[in-house]
C-alpha cells in the first residue's frame, strides 16, 4: 500500500493548512498534478481566492483564477485528504519566545481528521523538538490514533524567498523527514513530484528542522556583523562599500552586505533557535 500511488490516481487528496506566502504555492504546484484541497481558517482570505485574488502575489491572479484547488475554510472538508501539509504561522511573543499557538491550534483541528494511513508533514519554521515532543503528541491525544502505528508524521522546512522569481518553489532543493523510512520514502516521492531540484532526506525530523534555524540565523547574523561593520567604519571615515569589494576578493569570502534583513522570517527564526 502506497499513499503516494494513492496520491497520484487521484484516489486520496491532499491538503494544505495554512495559505499564506508558503502554503499556497505549495497547492497550487501539487494541484497541477493531484487533488489538492486548500485549508485556512482566515474565511476572507479563502473568499478572495475564491474570487480569483492572490493577496501573496506569489502565484499570480491569473493562476489562481484557473486554479484546482479547493478553496475552503471548513475543518470537515479535511477528512476527504490523507497527506497534510501544515503551513501555519510562527511569530514570536512580546517577550520573544516563540508563539507556538497556530501550529497547536492546526494541529489540534488536524488530529480531529486524520485516520489510518495519514501522513503529517509540517513546514512551519520550528525549533528542534517541536514537531515530535509538541505537534505529535497532541495529533495522537486528539485522534486516539498512535504515531508509527497508526499514522506518520514528517517535517520538511520551506526555503522559498517570496517576491524572489529565480529561486522558485519548484528548483530550490528541498529538505525531507520523517518518524521512520516507510514515511520518509512517502513523503519523498510526494514531494518529488513537485520539486525539480529534487529532495536532501535527512534522518530526523530534528536535524530537518535544526537546519532551517540555522540557515536563517546564519543568514541574520551575518547581516548584523556587516551592520555593525558599517557604523565602525563610518564613524572611521572608511568607506564600507570599498572595504567589502576588496574583501570580497578573498576566494572565501562570504559577500554579505550591510542593510536591512529582508523577510518576516529571518529577523524570527534565530529567536527559534535561541
Ligand atoms: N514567508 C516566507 O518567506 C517563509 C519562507 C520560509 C518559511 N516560512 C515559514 O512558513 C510558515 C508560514 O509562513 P507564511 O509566510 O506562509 O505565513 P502567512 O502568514 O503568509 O500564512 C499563514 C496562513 O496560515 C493561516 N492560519 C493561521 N492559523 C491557522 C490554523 N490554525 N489553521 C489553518 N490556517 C491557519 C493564516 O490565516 C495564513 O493565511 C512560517 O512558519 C514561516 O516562518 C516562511
Amino acid at each position: 500500500m502506497s499513499l503516494y500511488k494513492d496520491i497520484i490516481e487521484k484516489k486520496e487528496a491532499i491538503a494544505v493548512i495554512g495559505l499564506g506566502y508558503v502554503g499556497l504555492p505549495i497547492a497550487e504546484s501539487f494541484a497541477q498534478k493531484v487533488r489538492v484541497i486548500g485549508f485556512d481558517t482566515n474565511k476572507k482570505k479563502i473568499e478572495l481566492y475564491k474570487k480569483g485574488i492572490d493577496l501573496t502575489n506569489e502565484i499570480g491572479d491569473d493562476t489562481i483564477k484557473n486554479t484546482k484547488i479547493e478553496f475552503t475554510s471548513d475543518e470537515d472538508k479535511l477528512e476527504e485528504a490523507k497527506f497534510f501539509i501544515i503551513a501555519v504561522p510562527t511569530p514570536i511573543n512580546l517577550d520573544k519566545t516563540p508563539d507556538l499557538s497556530p501550529v497547536i491550534d492546526a494541529t489540534k483541528i488536524l488530529g480531529t481528521k486524520i485516520k489510518e494511513g495519514s501522513i503529517v508533514v509540517y513546514e512551519s519554521t520550528v525549533y528542534p523538538g517541536v514537531t515530535e515532543d509538541i505537534c505529535i503528541p497532541i495529533l495522537e491525544e486528539e485522534s486516539k490514533l498512535r504515531c508509527g502505528n497508526d499514522f506518520k508524521v514528517g517535517y520538511s522546512p520551506e526555503r522559498i524567498n517570496p517576491g524572489d522569481k529565480v529561486h522558485r518553489l519548484e528548483n530550490i532543493k528541498k529538505i525531507v523527514s520523517g518518524t521512520d523510512e516507510e514515511a520518509l520514502e512517502e513523503i519523498t516521492n510526494i514531494y518529488t513530484l513537485i520539486i525539480k531540484a529534487g529532495v536532501f532526506p535527512v534522518s530526523s525530523i530534528k536535524v530537518a528542522e535544526a537546519a532551517k534555524v540555522v540557515e536563517n540565523s546564519q543568514r541574520d547574523i551575518n547581516i548584523a556583523f556587516m551592520n555593525e561593520l558599517a557604523i565602525v567604519f563610518d564613524y572611521m571615515g572608511i568607506d564600507t562599500n570599498e572595504v567589502i569589494e576588496a574583501m570580497n576578493t578573498k576566494w572565501n569570502a562570504l559577500n554579505f552586505r550591510p542593510g536591512l534583513v529582508g523577510g518576516h522570517c529571518i529577523g524570527v527564526d534565530p529567536y527559534y533557535f535561541i
